[in-house]
């Protein structure tokens, strides 16, 4: 029998508490051509020189039959498009600036800027809810309710329909993991889900045409500029991103920090070290360990000696990237002082994450006020248990044990 190559290794569960040992072999071939044809590429410049190559296409359409449709949260079969993760330029570019409109700019007083005193309140509620309390789930009871607070507010989704998309986000999720059934079922899955998702967004924007409201839904709903289709895939993206990528990153965060008590210990005395924290984080421990397979060469392209031929799909190793050594030295040490950390966490080129200062602020916030407030957080087991999917990589649970908050 063949020994599995390292991309099947890393995504065999027993690797998810801890895939980082596989990277130096991951680094040995940085463009590696799979069994199936197609490419993993794990090299820092390797991967971005793909982000900025428009050669690449996002565009799920573009995929093999073969290939899971992903999180385009479209329903490509019924002539829908997908949402502007999925779309290349020129097209992708309009919708992007067009959602941007309203989002705001993080500089200028826009959204973000104005809830960030209420996400404050936010993470105070839920550490005081901790009183009393000897255990703590930091996923169940904080990582994860903080983020859906805050999507939903954003959006001007009711908060007390958590659960109904909960499901539905945790299904589109897990239909992008290789390792959770055949394509054919995955992609029935993504199909069923996506519709029920969309028609309850349907109804949302409707309603927000009738009564609109200081949320992002009401603003789409009501720009001429894009079409109902764009509106309920941008919804449906910015819902899922706003769901199950925050989550990760407070949670790899408390994980990493109580790891590293010299660091925790600082940042109890120091909020300001949370930015060179969070930075740290996303490069050592990113939420989004991989994009693919999710994009496809459009025409043949040379990269590092190896030339991926056109159509082939290509998957780009952003953690493994983020810890090259070749770009970061001493990679496997996680060091909020390091200088120059230009990390994959966010993905790069004209995709790079629209969220990206939302979820920085909600990962200082959280981390910054969990480290003042909680007294004595000790790790009950280490490593804790780990969602399934390998794409979007965090604990499932981290259960902590604690002398109550101050
Ligand atoms: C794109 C990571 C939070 C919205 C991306 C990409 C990455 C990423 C790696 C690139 C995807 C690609 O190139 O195919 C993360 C991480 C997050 C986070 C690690 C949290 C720690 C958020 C949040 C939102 C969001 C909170 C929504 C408010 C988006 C959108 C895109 C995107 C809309 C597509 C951008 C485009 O195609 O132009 N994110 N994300 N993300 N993210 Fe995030």
């Amino acid at each position: 029998m063949t020994q599995p190559g390292v991309y099947e290794r890393f995504l065999d569960h027993a690797h998810r508490a801890d895939p980082y040992p596989l990277f130096p072999e991951l680094h040995g071939e940085p463009v590696a051509r799979q069994p199936d044809g197609s490419y993993v590429v794990s090299s820092y410049r390797e991967i971005v020189a793909l982000l900025h190559d428009p050669r690449v296409s996002a565009d799920p359409r573009n995929l093999p039959e073969s290939c899971i449709r992903g999180l385009a949260l479209s329903e490509e079969e019924s002539g829908t498009t997908p949402a502007f993760i999925g779309r290349d330029s020129p097209d992708h570019d309009r919708l992007r600036r067009l959602v941007m409109r309203h989002f705001g700019p993080p500089s200028a007083a826009g959204r973000i800027d104005g809830m960030t005193a209420w996400m404050g309140e936010v993470v105070a509620g839920l550490i005081d809810d901790f009183a009393g309390r000897d255990r703590i789930d930091v996923v169940d009871d904080f990582a994860y309710p903080f983020p859906v607070t805050v999507i939903c507010e954003l959006l001007g989704v009711p908060r007390e329909d958590e659960p109904r998309f909960h499901v539905w986000s945790q299904t589109l999720i897990d239909s992008i993991d290789p390792t959770s059934g055949s394509v054919a079922e995955r992609n029935q899955r993504r199909r069923r889900t996506t519709a029920e998702l969309r028609e309850y967004l349907n109804g949302l924007v409707e309603a927000h045409l009738r009564k609109p409201g200081d949320d992002l839904l009401s603003a789409l709903a009501a720009d001429g500029e894009m079409s109902r289709e764009d509106v309920l895939a941008t919804a449906a993206l910015l819902l899922v991103a706003g769901h199950e990528t925050t989550v990760n990153l407070i949670a790899n965060g408390v994980l990493t920090l109580l790891r590293h008590p010299d660091v925790y210990e600082r940042l109890r005395r120091d909020p300001g070290l949370a930015v060179g924290v969070v930075e740290e984080l996303l490069r050592y421990e990113p939420p989004v360990q991989m994009l693919g397979p999710r994009r496809t060469a459009l025409s043949d392209i040379e990269v590092a000696g190896v030339t991926i031929p056109q159509g082939s799909v290509i998957t780009l190793m952003l953690a493994a990237g983020s810890r090259d050594p070749g770009r970061f030295p001493d990679p496997n040490h996680f060091d909020p002082d390091r200088h120059d950390n230009q990390h994959l966490g966010f993905g790069g080129g004209v995709h790079y994450c629209f969220g990206a200062p939302l979820a920085r602020q909600e990962a200082r916030i959280a981390l910054t006020e969990f480290s003042r407030r909680v007294v004595n957080p000790r790790l009950v087991t280490d490593p804790p248990p780990y969602r399934r999917s390998a794409t979007l990589r965090g604990p499932r649970h981290l259960p902590v044990d604690i002398d109550g908050v101050i």
